[in-house]
């Protein structure tokens, strides 16, 4: 997708919550906590064009799995036409439904969940919906990856999950900060 469809869709949907997608200097730095050798599943939250999806398929092995969970259909669409991969499995549906949609043997088996969805755009209740949700689907001692563009995660993961880093990636537009969240850390 062009940055001028990227920033049409960004104009007819306010979830879309950027103007361009992530540069690839945050993709990068985002993904060096993901351990790329050994089979994985990730799920995506918000993939939009897919610029994070891409990369990742790069770096997974042939055994791991993707599931990508984005919201706004016209990238959904664009997600469809354009990864075609059998790693890859797309929902057009909202992040704090995700446990819906995954298979039985996954839930709890998760891997990583990278999210590039919005936060601060839920409110209380919703915020705690999705990450509520996401714990549910990580396995025990997984990793919650969320890039955002403010610190208002902070006390919402706290409830949920006890812990988490941050980290800041100044070089984007937006720039990021990136959330490292484990479940059940030790
Ligand atoms: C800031 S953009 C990030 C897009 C892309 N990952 C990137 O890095 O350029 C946020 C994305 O989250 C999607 N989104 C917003 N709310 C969502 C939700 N509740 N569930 C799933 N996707 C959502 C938007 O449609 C958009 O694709």
């Amino acid at each position: 997708m062009s940055k001028i469809d990227f920033l049409k869709t960004f104009i007819k949907d306010k979830d879309v919550a950027s103007v361009t997608p992530t540069s690839q200097h945050c993709v990068k730095k985002v993904c060096t906590n993901i351990d790329f050798s050994k089979d994985i599943v990730l799920v995506e939250y918000g993939p939009g064009d897919g610029v994070f999806s891409r990369y990742l398929l790069d770096k997974m092995t042939p055994g791991s799995k993707l599931i990508l969970v984005e919201l706004n259909e016209d990238f959904y669409t664009h997600l469809r036409e354009t990864i075609v991969d059998p790693r890859v499995e797309i929902f057009n549906i909202r992040a704090g439904d995700v446990q819906t949609v995954l298979e039985p043997s996954l839930i709890g088996n998760v891997d990583y969940v990278l999210s590039g969805i919005p936060f601060s755009f839920l409110n209380k209740e919703r915020k705690k919906v999705v990450l509520e949700a996401t714990k549910s689907i990580l396995k025990e001692g997984g990793l919650f990856l969320a890039y955002q563009t403010s610190g208002h995660l902070k006390k919402p993961v706290m409830e949920v999950f006890g812990n988490f880093e941050t980290d800041f990636i100044p070089l984007n537009l937006p720039p990021y900060f990136v959330y490292k969240v484990y479940k059940n850390a030790v």
